[in-house]
């Protein structure tokens, strides 16, 4: 026995609790530790493409898409941790659950993702306000703490549960009929940005806005069509230095048209239910309202600040959602076998379905890669030292496929997550973020998650369209199925 194992083992019977998942994990990692403590590192001494050979990958092999897997030919290459030229920026990529771990509790006290961001670039620009995604410092922390109270207590989050099930019907309504029209449901993708994009409007506005009716309303396609484009934008006006955006406005034009229509779309909605309400008041009618719009006005901020932190919401509930019950019906429709599909007697107790969610997130968890800036001071991370505000790529896509954290990780197995003989880094699949700057939608996503998925499952039969063919995921921004998903609902 190991001195770790016996040591962890003394201070958990001291606690009482059973030792030996957290036990087989500290001893993998213990293993893979290094031995003898080494002289710190700097960044000079650190492996790494070179600026050309990144930028012809990015470039030239269809990388910005591809970055994911960029990730895993890193560590291959590499090993956990090295360093690549992003367009202008140079950036430290971390791709091992221990790691990440060390970068994360070195984070200080209020977090940054990216200093580099072309989103924050676009508010300057426009004079908009910071939302939650862009804010920073005391700011951030003031917004992060009021919307905290409404989207992160359980109870708070459980007095959505009416609101997002109507949506959810209307969804089980839309599937009915599109399949008795077509059978198969093909591109279930854009049925699911309308469910998501109607579920996260019901939570902001307590009203609807008819995504998921017969005929769509045009600008909630335009809503979409600019989500979907800015997150393409997102990369590669990032990945460009300044003077190309000379050069080549086009992308930097299309990326602020994108998020000009967004910013329009949310405030329109915004002050839509905010006149609503006002009217009620002027006569003399009680108004108790249960949307964060509402919260949120309430709170004295700045309507600026408002309208910004609503159009962030608004963006960051769309592709989220619809990505991951995509690939959720795709993984149970292709895994007919045992008890992967949770039937209606499985919905009841819910942890297959919850570790069905889980299982999708480590396969294709939505941010495959986030980052951190590290501001007050320089950070050691792995044995090198990190200058202060280095953008710090946090390789998750690459610690959730790692055979030795998940065994066959490329498989579909939700059991995993039930098996308490499987224990596995609490850093190696993380796909809301941990701390104090994690998803703040994280209780509002998986409510409507569950109550999505376990509907359609009760309702369908879900099978995989019989001439379709395997779909993998790309980057665009967040990560999404590369092809357009179909599949067959039979009804129940
Ligand atoms: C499957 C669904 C979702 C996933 C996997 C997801 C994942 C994430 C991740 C990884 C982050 C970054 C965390 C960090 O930097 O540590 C994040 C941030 C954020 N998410 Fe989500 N998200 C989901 C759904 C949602 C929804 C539905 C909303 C809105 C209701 C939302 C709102 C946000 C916001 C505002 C932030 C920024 C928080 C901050 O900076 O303080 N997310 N999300």
């Amino acid at each position: 026995m190991t001195t770790v194992r016996r040591m962890l083992q003394q201070a958990l019977r001291v606690s009482g609790r059973s030792a030996f998942p957290l036990v087989k994990w500290m001893e993998r990692w213990a293993e893979r530790a290094p031995v003898k403590p080494q002289a710190l590192r700097t960044l000079d001494d650190m492996p790494g493409p070179s600026v050309a050979s990144f930028a012809w990958d990015l470039f030239a092999r269809r990388g910005l898409s591809r970055l994911h897997e960029l990730q895993l030919e890193g560590v291959q290459r590499y090993g956990p941790m090295w360093k690549a030229s992003f367009g202008p920026i140079l950036t430290v990529h971390v791709a091992d659950p221990a790691l990440i771990e060390q970068v994360l509790r070195q984070e200080g006290q209020h977090p940054m993702r990216s200093d580099l961001s072309s989103w924050k670039d676009y508010r300057k620009l426009r004079g908009h306000n910071y939302g939650l995604l862009t804010s920073e410092g005391e700011e951030w922390q003031s917004v992060r703490s009021l919307l905290g109270k409404h989207m992160l207590r359980p109870k708070a989050v459980e007095a959505y549960d009416k609101t997002l099930n109507g949506v959810v019907s209307d969804l089980i309504a839309k599937l009915h009929l599109r399949r008795r029209s077509q059978g198969l449901v093909s591109d279930i993708g854009s049925e699911f940005y309308r469910f998501g994009l109607e579920g996260i409007s019901s939570v902001l506005f307590e009203s609807r806005i008819g995504s998921l009716d017969e005929v769509v309303p045009e600008e909630t396609e335009r809503f979409i069509q600019s989500i979907n484009t800015m997150f393409v934008m997102t990369l590669l006006t990032m990945a460009m230095p300044k003077w190309l955006h000379q050069l080549f406005p086009k992308p930097w034009n299309i990326f602020c048209q994108c998020w000009d229509y967004m910013f329009e779309f949310a405030k329109g909605h915004i002050d839509q239910r905010l006149t609503a309400e006002a009217e009620k008041v002027a006569r003399g009618e009680e108004v108790e309202g249960r949307y964060l719009t509402y919260f949120l006005s309430r709170t004295g901020l700045p309507m600026k600040t408002v309208y910004s932190n609503i159009t962030e919401l608004l963006l960051a509930g769309v592709d989220t959602i619809s990505s991951t019950m995509s690939w959720s019906l795709y993984e149970l429709s292709r895994h007919p076998e045992g008890r992967s599909i949770p039937e209606a007697k499985d919905v009841a107790c819910m942890p297959l379905l919850k570790a069905t969610v889980k299982e999708v997130l480590r396969l294709y968890p939505v941010i495959p890669a986030n980052a951190r800036v590290i501001t007050e001071r320089d950070i050691q991370v792995g044995g090198y030292l990190i200058p202060k505000n280095t953008l710090i790529t946090l390789c998750h896509f690459a610690t959730s496929r790692d055979p030795a954290v998940f065994s066959n990780p490329d498989e579909f197995q939700p059991h995993r997550w039930l098996n308490k003989d499987q224990a596995h880094h609490p850093y190696a699949s993380v796909p809301f973020g941990v701390g104090k700057r994690s998803c703040i939608g994280r209780r509002i996503a998986e409510l409507e998650l569950y109550l999505a998925l376990s509907r359609i499952l009760i309702e369908f039969d879900v099978k995989p369209d019989p001439e379709g063919i395997s779909v993998k995921p790309m980057t665009r921004t967040l990560l999404v199925p590369e092809n357009v998903i179909s599949l067959q609902f039979i009804e129940r």
